[in-house]
């Protein structure tokens, strides 16, 4: 688990939608004094508009595509920067082979139970029709979140928890 020599490297926030890798992620930027980047925010931006709008015109096929880029991209050209991911960034291996390269990955893993109490699900496109997907989701993704992780943290529920077990645990690392 231990790494050594993290100081150039990313750190790379993934986990489920609501596991607190925005919040945790800014946080912890402000903390260790490291930039911080959301690549769905980073993806709005260059797409020039929201995700939402992304699903509905242009098909979750088109935004794979997209994410896929964004992990090459800042694979390779970031450093020394926190870096959070849509919680579906596991699915294709790609991604995480790019996003892996010069990082340090931590999964932030919060039960589906108190995701569901503060997620706000209408503003996610493949939940706002059926936020108990989530189960499925965490189903299919928890193993893969645990194969790309160097370390795995608990955000137990209130999100001030998960920002001091993240850095608690980062702390650890470099
Ligand atoms: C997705 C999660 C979203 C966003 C997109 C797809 C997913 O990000 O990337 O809606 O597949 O779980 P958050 O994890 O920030 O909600």
């Amino acid at each position: 688990m231990m790494k050594k020599n993290t100081k150039k490297r990313n750190i790379v926030l993934i986990g489920m939608s609501g596991a607190g890798k925005s919040t945790v992620g800014i946080s912890l930027s402000y903390k260790l004094k490291m930039p911080f980047v959301d690549m769905d925010h980073y993806i709005a931006r260059t797409q020039n508009m929201p995700i939402s709008q992304i699903f509905e015109e242009k098909g979750c096929d088109y935004f794979r595509a997209i994410e896929t880029e964004t992990a090459k991209y800042m694979g390779t050209h970031y450093h020394n920067t926190i870096i959070s991911t849509g919680g579906g960034v596991v699915l294709c291996p790609e991604n995480m082979q790019y996003l892996k390269k010069n990082s340090v990955v931590v999964y932030i893993n919060r039960s589906v139970e108190h995701i569901l109490k503060t997620l706000k699900t209408e503003k996610r496109p493949l939940l706002k029709d059926n936020p108990l997907k989530l189960y499925d989701m965490y189903k299919e993704r928890h193993h893969l979140y645990l194969k790309y992780a160097d370390v795995v943290v608990a955000n137990g529920g209130d999100f001030k928890s998960g920002v001091q077990n993240v850095y608690d645990a980062i702390i650890e690392l470099i």
